[in-house]
Formats: C-alpha cells, structure tokens, sequence
C-alpha cells in the first residue's frame, strides 16, 4: 500500500498567513501541518510515501522533511505540481509511484485524532475499488457530503451543497486501487477550474465500487478558513495534552 500527502495549492482560505509560505508548513500547536498526515500514515503501517508539493516554498518540504527519520521512515519521495488543477489532478502526478498498487491519499490540511489502520485494513482486505471516510459535522456546506437511501447506501456525493442532504461530511483522505488513474483522464475541470475529488468519488459509486469508514473522534480540515485552523491548534492543543496525562 502506498502514501500520498496532497501539499500543493495557494492556501487562499488563510490569507495572509500563505502570502509568501505554503498553507502545510504552518504550525500545529507544537509541530508543522504535514507532520500530522504523515505521521497517522506511518501509524497505519504505510512507509512508501509520496509528498505532492506546490504552491509557496515548496523546496522548503525538502529541507523540512529529508527523508523521513523523523518519522521512522528510510526515504520520502517528492513531485511537484506545477499549477492549481485540483486534488485529483495532484493525485494524477502519481500513477507512475503507485504503479498498479492501492493508495492512500491523504489531504495535508486534514487532522484526525484517532488511528487510520482499520480502515486501511479493511481497504486491504476490499476487492479493489475505494473506501472514502464520513465524519458527522454540525455544518457539512463546505465540503463534500454524502446522500444516503434507506439502508444507509451512498447514492451520490454532493460538493459543498447549500442544503446538505446528510451531516456525513466527506474527509480528505481517500483510498484508492490503481482505477483512480484511469478515472482522472476522464475527469472534466469544475467550475472552480479543477479536477474535484467528488467526481472520482462518484465515478467509483457508479460502478458500485465505493466503500466507507466513519470516523469518530476528531477531525479538522486546517484549510478551510482562518476560524478553522484555530480551532484545529485549540482541539490539537487539548488532544495532545489530554494523550501526555493518560
Ligand atoms: C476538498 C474536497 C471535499 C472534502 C474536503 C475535505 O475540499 O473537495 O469534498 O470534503 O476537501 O477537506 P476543498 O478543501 O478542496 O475545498
């Protein structure tokens, strides 16, 4: 199994902190933003990493991160995207390092407090296809959610809806087998101008292929706005320091 930590884009959400550095070397409580998904990687017992660099310093990653001792690892490989095409489209710099094996990609602004390894067990164990994580969230608007029927099947992912269908927010991190790479050539630009996730993520379904995990305790997507990445250091804060008195 693979890892891939998304870390380009412009971070526009926290200007002016991303004027002149990337959004994932900001601090998180006591450590950069990156150190968070390469870590819980490392916890599921995936050590064949690929880092996707952009956006603002991106040399910086290099110095930062090495390759990997700090975090137990022997090598780090690193990409670089060259322009703001989106998460798929990132993930797409990809193929040649997956080459045929499953992927987890992992957003580098998402924060979980708790560990990935079952759900990347259960993806093991999957015949192929994907499995996207849900986390419950009081306001899921700004990002993508999933609409269930009756016997809590997804029918559709929806991207940042004005009226949600359900409070099951998608996480940024996505398991994927080596389809994904064919599903993005087909991918069309939003309206944003990018190759969105959600549209993989439904392709999948389509084929009656998409699996998912709920996640419980914590989760932050650090990007998403300034009032966001506050919150993120203050529950990261709590968690850390609650994790030392136990
Ligand atoms: C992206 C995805 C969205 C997902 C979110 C999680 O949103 O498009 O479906 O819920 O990540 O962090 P973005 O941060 O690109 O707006």
């Amino acid at each position: 199994m693979k890892g891939v930590v998304l870390a380009g884009g412009l971070g526009t959400r926290l200007y002016p902190l991303t004027k002149i550095t990337n959004k994932h070397l900001l601090p998180i409580y006591d450590e950069p933003m990156i150190y968070y998904p390469i870590k819980a990687l490392v916890e599921a017992g995936i050590e064949d990493i690929m880092i996707v660099c952009g956006g603002n310093l991106a040399g910086e990653f290099l110095r930062l991160l090495g390759n990997g001792a700090e975090f137990g690892l022997k090598h780090l490989n690193y990409t670089y995207q060259e322009r703001e095409g989106g998460i798929a489209e990132a993930l797409g710099l990809c193929k040649h390092f997956v080459d045929g094996d499953k992927a987890v990609v992992f957003l580098g602004d998402n924060i979980i407090g708790e560990s990935l390894a079952s759900a990347v067990d259960e993806f093991a164990r999957q015949d192929g296809g994907a499995r996207i994580l849900l986390r419950e969230v009081e306001d899921p608007t700004d990002y993508g959610v999933a609409k269930f029927d009756e016997h809590n099947n997804i029918v559709e992912i929806i991207e940042k809806p004005e009226v949600p269908p359900s409070k099951f927010a998608v996480v940024g991190i996505y398991m994927y087998d080596s389809q994904v790479f064919d599903i993005i050539e087909t991918l069309k630009p939003s309206n944003r101008g990018e190759l969105e996730i959600t549209d993989v993520n439904n392709a999948y379904l389509k084929m009656g292929k998409l699996h998912y995990s709920v996640l419980k305790d914590f989760w932050a997507d650090a990007g998403a706005s300034i009032e966001a990445y506050f919150d993120t250091i203050r529950i990261v804060r709590e968690h850390k320091i609650a994790g030392k008195q136990r």
